[in-house]
């Protein structure tokens, strides 16, 4: 065995920084010798949020990673065996996914300090000054686009909303989501998982409203009543961003490998001194997705995966994670 149980509870702890959707962490790993297997739970899927598994896919390439990134701190490489789907004996609810060899030699990420210091900012980024705008600018490369031009930003923040709403308008979606979502600090996964109302950059007043009103019975009614866009609406933090970054890869890339790609944007973002907010809605919505790709020219055999809003802040939410050792089977 390569690493002891202690040390292999400490790398799960690192790795579990990574992001993951709805922070549900699918990912589960399992050391024997030199091999590592990346499991799925089961039971922690979206089935109405991500109805193809694709959020899911992208979570367990990030938490992949993730590994790769805190073992080639320790000065190891983490060799990709492929797909691995034999069950190897945890049960009905967790899925093999892949196996990994680790081997002996790795550089330090140069990636690797900007782990612990990215966070969602779902709250408003400080005032975008111009300085902001060019450092984001700068962050396009063969897989991003970064829109920076004001005019572009409020369309954006319109069609967002847009799709946000087709999906808020789901009684299941936001069935789901709610499940998810912690609304008080006495919920006991508070800490552990899910969206806690700090994460969301809500009030706990806010997050009382937020309750009731993307209820089964209550959003309905107030979407009849013209409500339902003002109050999912977030267009003016998408113009109050200094970007967004669309990020592009091959259509026939796995979601896994496209996960891989999304936490390394991300960290790259961080690197650049910002931080981000997903917003999927704009990837996930057929109508967003053609429409961003043909604004900004993204040839036919690409995708966007997912986008981020970014802007400079520094008000990070404690990480609610789950414990290393219900990670680690
Ligand atoms: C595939 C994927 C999709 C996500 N979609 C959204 C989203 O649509 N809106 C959002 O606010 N956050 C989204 N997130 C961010 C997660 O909710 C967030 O990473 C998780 O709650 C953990 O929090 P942290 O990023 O602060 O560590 C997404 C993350 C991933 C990996």
């Amino acid at each position: 065995m390569l690493f002891t149980r202690e040390q292999q509870l400490k790398l799960i702890a690192a790795v579990a920084n990574a992001p993951s959707v709805h922070n549900v962490q699918p990912a589960r790993f399992h050391f024997t010798g030199d091999n590592i297997y990346l499991l799925e739970d089961l039971t922690r899927r979206i089935p109405c949020g991500d109805p193809m598994g694709r959020d899911t896919g992208f979570s367990l390439g990030i938490a992949a990673e993730g590994l790769r990134i805190e073992l080639a701190n320790q000065g190891y490489s983490l060799v990709d065996k492929g797909e691995f789907d034999s069950d190897i004996g945890f049960g009905n609810n967790i899925k093999t996914c892949r196996a990994f060899e680790i081997t002996k030699g790795a550089g330090k990420h140069p990636l690797a300090e900007f782990v612990t210091k990215r966070y969602s900012q779902r709250g408003n980024f400080n005032k975008v000054l111009p300085r902001d705008t060019a450092a984001a600018k700068s962050l396009s490369d063969d897989n991003i686009i970064s829109v920076t031009e004001k005019e572009d930003l409020k369309e954006i923040g319109k069609i967002y909303d847009a799709a946000s709403l087709r999906f808020f308008r789901d009684d299941n979606f936001r069935e789901e989501l709610l499940s998810w979502m912690r609304l008080s600090k006495k919920h006991p996964k508070w800490s552990i998982d899910g969206l806690n109302y700090d994460a969301m950059a809500m009030s706990e007043f806010e997050a009382k409203a937020a309750g009731i009103v993307l209820s089964k019975k209550i959003f309905p009614l107030i979407d009849k009543i013209g409500l339902g866009g003002p109050i999912t609406a977030e267009a003016g933090k998408v113009i109050g961003s200094a970007g967004v970054i669309l990020l592009h890869r091959p259509k026939t890339e796995s979601h896994y490998e496209s996960g891989r790609h999304f936490y390394l944007t991300w960290l790259k973002i961080v690197a650049n001194g910002f931080q981000a907010a997903v917003m999927a809605s704009l990837a996930d919505d057929i109508e967003c997705q053609n429409l961003l790709c043909n604004k900004y020219n993204i040839g036919n055999e690409r995708r966007i995966i997912t986008t981020f809003r970014i802007g400079r802040s520094d008000n990070m939410a404690i990480r609610a994670r789950l414990k290393p050792e219900d990670l680690l089977l």
